[in-house]
């Protein structure tokens, strides 16, 4: 289909689509387009196509994508401001951190402060925050690049490093992303960027999370906080920023607002590039350093002492592994065996600790993250079996050799990289689970 479209107007596409410049002078998040170039619109994104001089586009939809013309620049004048803003800091590398709440448009102002920045031959490195949604690394990563060409959708970047997190919500795991976000900030730093653009996920509006953010902000300790909004969702969290150099930002008008269902489904496509090609390894475990390992006790070897002599006594049963937490003792089975309830109730008193069985086979389908001896990220895998008697884990997998560390998520995969939770449906963890995403 053909669109002609006139100066200071915008063609937005929401894909799956590709649209083809043919003539005149159009710009994606501050990239001219190119004339004859394809550009891809994702399923559930939308790109702005701004026209600079009268423009014709040749647009293909895919299955339920759609396309319309605005009557304005559908990028918000405090956007261009907010670059001047940015470019005109002292510092170097200045440091950049972006808030606001889920579809204001962070990644694409991140984009758009990205191009224009790479347009002015500045080097710049972006550090994606955003578990969910993350654009730079794997789902369930934060990850962080070096761009060299400006792009239309930071999707299409590779990362040059990530942390592995495992979950797709910061809510339970704080912590653990503040402690991935200051190592790879340091890291990104070595490489001298003029500019580092940090970029972060959309859980604001809540005590909780303005508590973590102002605790990433303080962490992070950026020289400019760019806060995205339309109203004052960001107000509780600005009272706890003061001391940081704020300028807020509009959320443009054309944003796209996403169900949890298409957010889903935008991360399953990033399962999809992460895994592609993926077979499955044989990793020895007595080879590799397992973390949050906190069901299956890999790390700790099971020994043969007193204590575990005579659990297994009382169990009337060995065991395939044994998990001693300060609370409760997991106890790894095989997948037909059965323990009866007088046995356990007599383990539980010898050990004063809630006895949890767990069959051979929950594991299968959690998602994995592997590293190399150095702890740089190699890739995401999924966990398909323990073998406690070989002691081997096989995860498919595309990264091969090289594996020193896997380090254990909270959440499955199917065959078909959907995404289905670890926990039973009365834990907690779940219950935020479920609620954020
Ligand atoms: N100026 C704009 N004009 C048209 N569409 C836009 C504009 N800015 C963003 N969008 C579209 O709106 C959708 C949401 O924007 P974006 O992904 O940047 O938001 P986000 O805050 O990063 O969301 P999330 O919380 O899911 O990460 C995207 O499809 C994006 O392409
Ligand atoms: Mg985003």
């Amino acid at each position: 289909m053909e669109k002609t479209v006139e100066k200071g107007k915008t063609l937005l596409v929401d894909g799956p689509a590709s649209v083809t410049l043919t003539s005149g002078s159009a710009e994606v998040f501050g990239l001219p387009v190119k004339t004859a170039s394809k550009v891809i619109i994702r399923e559930g994104k939308r790109l702005p196509f701004s026209v600079e001089e009268k423009a014709t586009f040749d647009v293909s939809l895919g299955e339920g994508a759609t396309v319309e013309e605005m009557d304005e620049n559908s990028i918000p004048p405090s956007w261009e401001k907010a670059y001047e803003e940015l470019v005109n800091l002292q510092a170097r590398p200045a440091i950049s951190l972006i808030l606001g709440t889920a579809d204001s448009g962070k990644t694409s102002f991140a984009t758009y402060l990205t191009n224009r920045l790479i347009r002015e031959q500045c080097k710049v490195a972006l550090l994606d925050g955003d578990l969910g949604q993350s654009d730079i690394g794997p789902p369930c990563t934060v990850a962080y690049t070096l761009p060299t060409k400006p792009t239309t959708d930071l999707f299409n970047l590779t990362a040059k490093n990530a942390f592995f997190v495992g979950i797709t919500s910061p809510s339970s795991t704080v912590d653990k992303v503040i402690e991935g976000l200051t190592l790879l900030k340091e890291e990104a730093l070595k490489s001298s960027p003029d500019f580092l653009v940090i970029n972060t996920d959309g859980w604001i509006d809540e005590e909780e999370a303005v508590r973590y953010k102002s605790r990433v902000v303080e962490s992070l300790n950026p020289h400019m906080v760019f806060c995205i909004q339309q109203g004052e969702e960001l107000a509780p969290l600005m009272s706890k920023l003061e001391r940081f150099k704020r300028t807020f930002v509009e959320s443009p008008k054309a944003v796209r607002q996403r169900t949890h269902e298409r957010r889903r489904n935008l991360r399953e496509l990033g399962y999809i590039k992460y895994l592609k090609n993926a077979k499955v390894q044989s990793l020895p475990l007595n080879w590799l350093k397992v973390e949050e390992d906190e069901l299956f006790g890999l790390s700790k070897k099971y020994e043969n002492n007193q204590r575990v002599l005579r659990i297994n006594a009382l169990l009337g049963m060995k065991p395939l592994n044994i998990l001693e937490l300060p609370d409760k003792l997991h106890v790894i089975i095989g997948r037909n065996r059965w323990i009866n309830s007088e046995n356990i109730k007599k383990v539980e008193e010898y050990t004063k600790k809630k006895m949890v069985i767990i069959r051979k086979g929950e594991e299968e389908g959690l998602l994995t993250g592997l590293y190399n001896a150095n702890k740089h990220f190699l890739g995401i895998g999924i966990l398909k079996e323990i073998d406690f008697l070989r002691k081997t884990l096989k995860i498919l997998t595309p990264v091969s050799g090289e594996v020193a560390g896997v380090t254990l998520g909270k959440l499955k995969l199917d065959k078909n990289f959907k995404e289905f939770p670890v926990f039973p449906e009365d834990n907690d963890s779940f219950k935020t689970f479920k609620k954020l995403f």
